[in-house]
């Protein structure tokens, strides 16, 4: 005999490959609590439409509670047998309440229900990765508040490039973490509707009342078309691009971490509590942290090309194709959970060898395009004080020097416009001092830079 909800048309049951094919209870599980939530509301607006009566309203919001209270005590457990999380609440407040419960599905499709409780479930779990987003973003502001003055190179091509400051450096992290936080910010605003009532794919004909329905869910407003508000996926796709862009963002940052951890740069020492050791060489100390954020970088791009590829080739409206949805989505928020306290603690403890960093600064002739831009403030056209600058550089690493290093004969060998100022000229922190335009390095206006960003975080939060 066939057991299932909708066996009324069905004369053999359901092979049993098929049930295991087709049943998504072990993921969809998660979403009980939002389905509970959803048919909670969907019930009482029943009732206030008339639709069931108050006492059978009575039982099922009753029922739904009991369910909900149980399965997070764990006094109920999921039933693998039954196909998905809708069925498998149906099913059990039925067998707790009888007749009643078999009236809460009036004018409801699995497919409207599902979209609900996708849309509930990403716009909590958006909630918190945003409050994860905005920790990560106060460590790098912190550290990046105490780094105003710590000269790095800046790195093109990964050569040294210009003298710039790790507050600098970091504060662009801070500009793209900001527009993470907008991303979701804009993404959850998109979800915000709230699709019951849209039935299988063409509304029902039942007077619900969807707007209450929106309103009991705190949803500003409800979906426009009854088509859409059951085919469209777009709204986790959308999660996903976010969740994609932030972890390309950090994989950056960590491969950053990563570089500057090793013995070739020195510039910073992870703690003892945020690495790891190797099995068979005593001496190591690896940046798993990092290594492994740039790792699940990639998983997280799977998961949202997934579920791209999932929707791209479906007619409209609901496909059972759908289905494969929510593993990717779970995935995804997942390991961008995972990620966060581990990324955010490593960073906070990690130790900054500002020795190293400024070594390296002046190691680089990173200020070359400074003595250039000298000569041009004598007189001399851009072209032409490059040429100079270049052979001089060219000359100071013959002899393994810096060019301030260069005696001022020696320089003014090069160019007859090099007098003594030349000096105070190239010097590192100048070099960063004057590049003061709003954005720039310099540590006013990277301070200018960073309150800015402590003011936007005020509001973020
Ligand atoms: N488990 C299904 C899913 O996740 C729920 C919707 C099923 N709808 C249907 N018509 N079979 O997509």
């Amino acid at each position: 005999m066939n057991d299932k909800l909708w066996a009324g048309r069905f004369s053999q049951s359901t092979d049993a490959a098929v049930n295991d094919y087709n049943s998504s209870i072990s993921f969809d599980y998660r979403l009980f609590r939002e389905d509970i939530r959803g048919s909670r509301a969907h019930a009482a607006m029943l009732a206030s439409q008339g639709l069931i009566d108050a006492d059978d309203a009575a039982a099922i919001d009753q029922g739904l509670a009991e369910i909900a209270a149980d399965l997070e005590s764990g006094k109920l457990q999921f039933n693998p047998a039954a196909e998905d999380i809708h069925m498998f609440v149906e099913a059990e407040l039925t067998k707790r309440i009888g007749e009643a419960g078999k009236r809460l599905h009036t004018g409801r499709s699995r497919n409207d229900q599902v979209a609900l409780d996708l849309r509930l479930y990403l716009r909590s779990e958006g909630r918190l990765l945003r409050t994860g987003f905005l920790r990560l973003h106060q460590a790098l502001l912190e550290i990046a508040a105490n780094h105003l003055e710590t000269l790095m190179p800046g790195y093109t091509h990964l050569q040294r490039a210009q003298p710039i400051t790790l507050a600098h450096h970091l504060s662009a992290y801070l500009q793209m973490l900001q527009r993470d936080v907008g991303r979701l910010d804009d993404c959850l605003e998109r979800m915000d509707e709230m699709p019951l009532g849209s039935g299988a794919l063409a509304g029902t004909t039942y007077p619900l009342d969807r707007e209450y329905v929106a309103k009991a869910l705190g949803f500003s407003r409800i979906t426009s078309n009854s088509l859409d508000g059951v085919a469209d996926r777009d709204f986790a796709i959308e999660l996903l691009s976010c969740l994609a862009i932030f972890m390309m963002h950090v994989s950056r940052l960590c491969e950053e971490v990563i570089l500057w951890s090793s013995q070739e740069f020195n510039f910073i020492e992870l703690d003892d509590a945020f690495s790891t050791g190797s099995s068979i060489m005593p001496q190591k100390k690896n940046p798993d942290v990092a290594e492994l954020t740039r790792g699940k970088t990639g998983r997280v791009y799977g998961d949202l090309i997934s579920l791209l590829v999932v929707m791209k080739g479906l007619p409209l409206a609901y496909n059972k194709d759908m289905q494969e949805d929510k593993e990717a989505v779970f995935d995804a928020i997942d390991t961008v959970n995972l990620c966060l306290p581990a990324l955010t603690g490593m960073l906070k403890t990690m130790k900054v060898n500002r020795e190293a960093m400024r070594e390296a600064a002046a190691g680089g002739y990173t200020n070359a395009t400074d003595l250039a831009d000298y000569l041009v403030g004598k007189g001399m056209p851009f072209r032409d004080a490059h040429e100079v600058s270049g052979k001089l550089v060219r000359h100071a690493l013959k002899t393994g020097r810096a060019l301030e290093e260069l005696t001022l004969d020696e320089m003014a060998g090069f160019s007859g416009l090099i007098t003594a100022d030349v000096y105070t000229a190239i010097d590192l922190a100048a070099c960063v001092s004057r590049r003061d335009l709003p954005g720039g390095p310099a540590p006013d206006a990277v301070a200018a830079a960073l309150e800015e960003s402590r003011n936007w975080a005020e509001r973020a939060l």
